[in-house]
């Protein structure tokens, strides 16, 4: 076992992740809200947008309203999805200094919410890679299904492991580990890790548990042992995969970095406020506040 690391990078998916699910329309002013409480709370990485296809995914049809209304200048790491060449172009054309690409460990999945095999979406995020590196814009990778898959079910902690290499081979700065629908438990997390981490060190990983089963917390401590600095979480525990059938939110970032607090591990966040960044999109929306530790904070 590796020490616990001093300080934590948390990624706030919120704005993405968090929202993409959501079936009512959420306004540009009210994800520009979200985002401005976010970093008002110290929240440096904040992935805003994603610039998928708005047949797939209408809620993130506004991207690019929503970075224009950011200033990417402000020190603020914003990152957004990108799915392929036509994303990158919009994302870049916005001027963002962050992207996002992603995979996943199961052929069923990666068909469900790409509509093609993993070795197609490798081969396209190859392509799409290529105009981001060139202005210098960094990537980030994701992962999905480390844990488990709706459709197939199992998934072998070899195959994530080689996704997750072959996102590193292609220049992604870190590569975030999606249980997607929430389906892991500490051990078997670990195990992942164990396999992922005899490839790649562990300051290349990010974790991105959605919080399905009530195991995302345990499954992170675990994990944590391990020396991962980098989490992903959802302020209010918002969040899920509309392509993932029975996923839910993220682990809400509130309840991240109470533990993390208590465990004397730096975040630079501020509990108080991230919590108002929560309780303010829940009363836009007028939809639950997910998180336990941002419910008991008024
Ligand atoms: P497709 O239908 O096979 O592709 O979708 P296509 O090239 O035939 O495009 C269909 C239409 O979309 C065309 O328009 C394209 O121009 C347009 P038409 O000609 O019919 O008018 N289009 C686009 N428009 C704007 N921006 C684009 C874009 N691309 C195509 N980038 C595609 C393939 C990959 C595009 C589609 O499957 C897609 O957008 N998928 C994304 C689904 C998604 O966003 N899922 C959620 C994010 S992943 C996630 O949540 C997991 C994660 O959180 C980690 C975890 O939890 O594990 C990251
Ligand atoms: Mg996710």
């Amino acid at each position: 076992m590796t020490a616990y690391p001093e300080s934590i990078r948390i990624v706030d998916v919120s704005p993405r992740d968090g929202l993409q699910n959501i079936k009512q329309n959420v306004s540009t002013a009210d994800k520009v809200g979200l985002i401005n409480r976010l970093q008002q709370a110290g929240v440096n990485n904040i992935e805003v947008a994603s610039f998928v296809s708005p047949k797939w995914v209408p809620q993130m049809a506004d991207a690019a309203d929503v970075l224009a209304q950011l200033d990417l200048n402000n020190g603020i790491n914003y990152a957004v999805l990108t799915p392929n060449l036509k994303g990158v172009g919009r994302a870049l054309d916005c001027g963002v200094n962050e992207i996002a690409v992603f995979s996943a460990a199961s052929e069923s999945f990666t068909q469900k919410n790409t509509n093609c095999s993993i070795d197609e979406s490798l081969k396209r995020i190859e392509e799409l890679m290529r105009p981001a590196i060139e202005q210098n814009v960094r990537v980030r990778g994701y992962v999905s299904c480390v844990l488990g898959c709706p459709y197939d079910g199992d998934i072998a902690a070899e195959k994530v492991a080689d996704v997750s290499q072959a996102l590193i081979d292609l220049g992604c700065y870190e590569v975030s580990l999606g249980d997607t629908i929430g389906i892991g438990t500490p051990l078997k997390a670990k195990a992942m890790l164990d396999t992922v981490l005899s490839k790649i060190s562990a300051d290349k990983i990010g974790l991105h548990f959605h919080d399905t089963r009530g195991q995302a917390l345990a499954n992170l401590l675990a994990c944590l042992e391990y020396g991962i600095a980098s989490i992903d979480a959802s302020v209010a525990g918002l969040g899920g995969c509309p392509y993932a059938k029975g996923a839910s939110g993220n682990v809400s970032t509130e309840d991240v970095v109470y533990m993390l607090q208590g465990m004397g591990i730096e975040t630079g966040i501020n509990l108080e406020k991230l919590a108002a960044a929560g309780h303010y999109i829940t009363q836009q929306l007028g939809i639950t506040n997910n998180s336990r530790v941002g419910s008991v904070i008024q």
